[in-house]
């Protein structure tokens, strides 16, 4: 891929206005949501999608997310049954993924669902990521905004460090606060397809039990190494060996800390950051147990990600 000026913008009027710019011209911007930043491009635009395969070193039979601003938005591109309604209205905006059959003259461009008849939608609740939604007018498809099996983005400067030269523009809008991507769902009956962000605690609050993923529908994404730092990961060490760097959790001596007073949301807000910060340790990467709770759940699964042979 040709190596392109990219550009860093603020979250202000000429930002917003030079982002909306780059995606109505089939380019691509990073954006921040409140789960990680995603890399940008209209959804309805099949070479601008085809870029974003490209700038990731993507596989390409996997499916991307798309963003709208609203639930009237999302109801143009998918059809919505009473349980999808309900999650909606309980979830969105926020960090929750729907994936829902697709709705005739839906206009995404099909290589977002890489040839499948359901869509992932997701009405993010950051203010910087809907008021590009608003400004564009367009669905915005966005992956993770990180090269393929990498550790996701964070900060503005984790995408710039991944993705400087591949995408047009970044827009900068801070940290992400909760730091895991969206948990996906979706079939029938409704299955959890990636936990994530939002904890199935709440979303089987509303819905009753979610059924395990697998049996018709899975989430192509969830490939077994994923999230991958550069060096070797060990899981459930409660102390470091010679030579490698401690990612602690609780009270406990560590070179970097999840949580010391044992946080499992603080601790998700911190995962990918750490994770970079000890990739750049250059040492292997050991990491203490984590409850398999709420959020603990979707942390213990990019960790076990991280740490797969490869
Ligand atoms: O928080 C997030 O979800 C972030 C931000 C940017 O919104 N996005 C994100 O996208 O994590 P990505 O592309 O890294 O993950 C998309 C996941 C993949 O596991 C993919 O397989 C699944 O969504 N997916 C997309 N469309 C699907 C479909 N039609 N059926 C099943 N799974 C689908
Ligand atoms: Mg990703």
């Amino acid at each position: 891929m040709t190596n392109l000026q990219t550009m860093t913008l603020a979250a202000d009027g000429d930002g917003f206005a030079t982002a909306a710019g780059v995606l109505a011209k089939g380019g691509l911007v990073a954006f921040p949501t409140e789960t990680v930043y995603g890399l940008g491009a209209d959804a309805t635009h099949d070479t601008a999608v085809a870029r974003v395969f490209a700038a990731k070193g993507r596989p390409s039979f996997n499916p991307l997310i798309v963003h709208v601003a609203d639930l009237a938005a999302a109801r143009n591109i998918a059809v919505f049954d009473d349980m999808a309604l309900r999650l909606a209205a309980a979830f969105w905006p926020g960090p929750l993924t729907l994936v829902l059959p697709l709705r005739p003259g839906h206009g995404i461009a099909p290589l977002v669902s890489a040839g499948l008849e359901t869509i992932a939608l997701r009405v993010p609740a950051h203010p910087v990521a809907q008021r590009l939604l608003r400004t564009c007018d367009l669905p915005i498809a966005a992956p993770s905004a990180n090269p393929s099996g990498q550790i996701s983005p964070t900060t503005a400067a984790h995408v710039a460090a991944g993705l400087t030269g591949k995408v047009d523009a970044i827009l900068d809008g801070g940290r992400c606060d909760v730091g895991l991507e969206s948990t996906i769902v979706g079939g029938s009956p409704l299955a959890l397809l990636r936990p994530g962000g939002l904890s199935v605690e709440r979303i089987e609050t509303l819905v009753g039990p979610l059924a395990p993923a697998g049996e018709g529908i899975t989430a192509p994404g969830q490939l077994a190494s994923h999230y991958a730092p550069k060096a070797t990961v060990r899981l459930n060490a409660n102390a470091a060996h010679p030579g490698e760097a401690l990612l602690g959790f609780g009270p406990m001596p560590s070179d970097l800390n999840l949580s010391i007073t044992g946080d499992l949301t603080e601790a998700a807000a911190n995962l990918f950051g750490h994770l970079h910060k000890l990739d750049a340790m250059k040492r292997p990467i050991a990491v203490a147990p984590i409850p398999d709770v709420g959020l603990g759940r979707a942390i213990n699964d990019r960790l076990r990600r991280a740490a797969a042979p490869r």
